[in-house]
């Protein structure tokens, strides 16, 4: 079967069979960049290059594209063999079904054949386009590709709210399957070099529009179930969804597949967290069926301090080194950056420390997160301690809450499923 290659110049240079099936073919990936101010003339290398990646997603191609929340790695979510090629880039296991991209509320209507569910209306009123993404009922018969939903009788639809994304499917004219453009298992990307890490040669484009702004996934939200609930939290908090009429009593239903990392309260702990990426774990059985493997990951292994447990962290490099780590990551969040005192930066044994701090607010740790995983195992730690937020989303009333009192649970839930151990105290 033929896959496409480009040229030089970006443009397709050979056809591809549209129907048949995906193998792991090399690309040689070319990265586009695309600048929006220049999408006004047609002339310009931004538009053209635009056109390239709708010419690839027409012909069944996969394309990595930028979002607010994470890049994409987009395709015709019609088109059987275009998506199972984003299964087979990304090697992502089958029965992790992928969100559908939309330009408008038209296009969407037109996909599900009626209505949105009236539950939706008031998330959709306040956040689309943007970083929430509905679950809704697949229609009968349904135009989507089957792999979409895997074995599922719903599908996730979200309407993207940076401009380029909106562009590129509006003028593609299709509804884009789009699982973010990491190799599965691995952070996020939030730039078009971190695709190119995980993707190179697997895929033939990337659009670079940039660095993401939001930086972690958007929020999976279920109405259709009673009361309704939150699959994945993201780029759009639960206050804020609590907000919305028929929401007020949206419960968190992704806590499960965590529940290996929760401790009893007020005992000493230091666990260890399962280390497998993809297994299938019934026992876990989240409702988004992404949420059970363990995700977001940087090769260096991850090791989440508690925030109360933070203090420990020159006792925690202590024995790191004893266990023979030579070069230690430390990701601050809240507390702020060290003045190496009372470290061994440079020390007699050879050991060193790469700090990187992400906060202090919120929105600083969700755009930074995924990038500092990556920055640090480019910068070659042996282990990597996180410091961890403390964060409540539960039972909190509204007389609790202030201005400064951010919702950390998007952050600390993937920085919950990359770690492969937790320090408790
Ligand atoms: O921000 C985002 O959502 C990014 C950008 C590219 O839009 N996309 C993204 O896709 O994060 P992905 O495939 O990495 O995560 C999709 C999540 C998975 O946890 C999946 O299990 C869940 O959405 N999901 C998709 N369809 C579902 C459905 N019908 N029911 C329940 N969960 C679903
Ligand atoms: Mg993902």
């Amino acid at each position: 079967m033929a896959f496409a290659t480009t040229s030089a110049s970006g443009q397709q240079s050979q056809a591809i069979d549209k129907d048949a099936a995906p193998s792991p073919s090399i690309f040689h990936t070319k990265v586009l960049s695309i600048n929006l101010d220049d999408l006004s003339s047609a002339d310009s290398q931004s538009s053209i290059n635009l056109q390239t990646a709708i010419q690839q997603l027409r012909s069944g191609n996969i394309i990595a594209f930028p979002t607010e929340t994470v890049y994409g790695l987009g395709a015709d979510a019609t088109c059987s063999a275009a998506v199972q090629r984003i299964y087979a880039a990304k090697q992502r296991p089958v029965d992790n079904p992928l969100i559908v991209h939309f330009a408008s509320l038209e296009q969407l209507r037109t996909l599900l054949g009626g209505p949105i569910p009236k539950i939706y209306e008031s998330l959709i009123e306040r956040f689309w386009p943007g970083p929430l993404t509905i679950i809704l009922p697949l229609p009968s018969p349904s135009p989507l590709a089957p792999e979409v939903t895997h074995s599922l009788r719903t599908f996730g639809a979200r309407m993207p709210s940076l401009p380029l994304a909106l562009t590129l499917i509006q003028q593609s004219g299709l509804p884009l399957a789009a699982p973010s453009a990491n190799a599965s298992g691995r952070p996020s990307p939030t730039k078009a070099q971190h695709v190119i890490e995980d993707l190179n040669g697997r895929i033939s484009l990337i659009l670079d529009g940039g660095s993401c702004d939001v930086g972690v996934e958007s929020t999976v939200v279920d109405g259709l179930c009673e009361p309704p609930c939150i699959l994945r939290p993201g780029g759009v908090s639960m206050d804020e969804i609590r907000q919305c009429r028929g929401w007020e009593s949206v419960v968190n239903a992704y806590a499960s597949s965590e529940q290996n990392t929760q401790a009893p309260s007020g005992v000493n702990m230091h666990v260890s967290l399962p280390t497998s990426s993809g297994d299938n774990d019934a026992a876990i059985g989240p409702r988004a069926p992404g949420m059970k493997y363990r995700h977001y990951a940087p090769r260096a292994p991850v090791i989440l301090v508690d925030a109360q447990a933070w203090h420990r962290l020159d006792e925690l490099i202590v024995d790191a080194r004893k266990k023979g780590h030579v070069k230690i990551g430390v990701l601050r969040t809240r507390s702020p950056e060290s003045t190496g005192n009372g470290w061994d930066q440079n020390g007699e044994n050879g050991g060193q420390i790469e700090e990187i701090c992400i906060g202090p607010t919120v929105k600083a740790m969700a755009h930074g997160l995924f990038a500092a995983f990556r920055e640090l195992d480019y910068r070659g730690v042996d282990v990597i301690y996180v410091e961890g937020l403390s964060v409540r989303t539960e039972g909190r009333t509204s007389a609790e809450k202030d201005a400064n009192d951010e919702d950390g649970e998007a952050v600390m839930n993937r920085i919950r499923k990359a770690a492969g151990e937790r320090i408790m105290v």
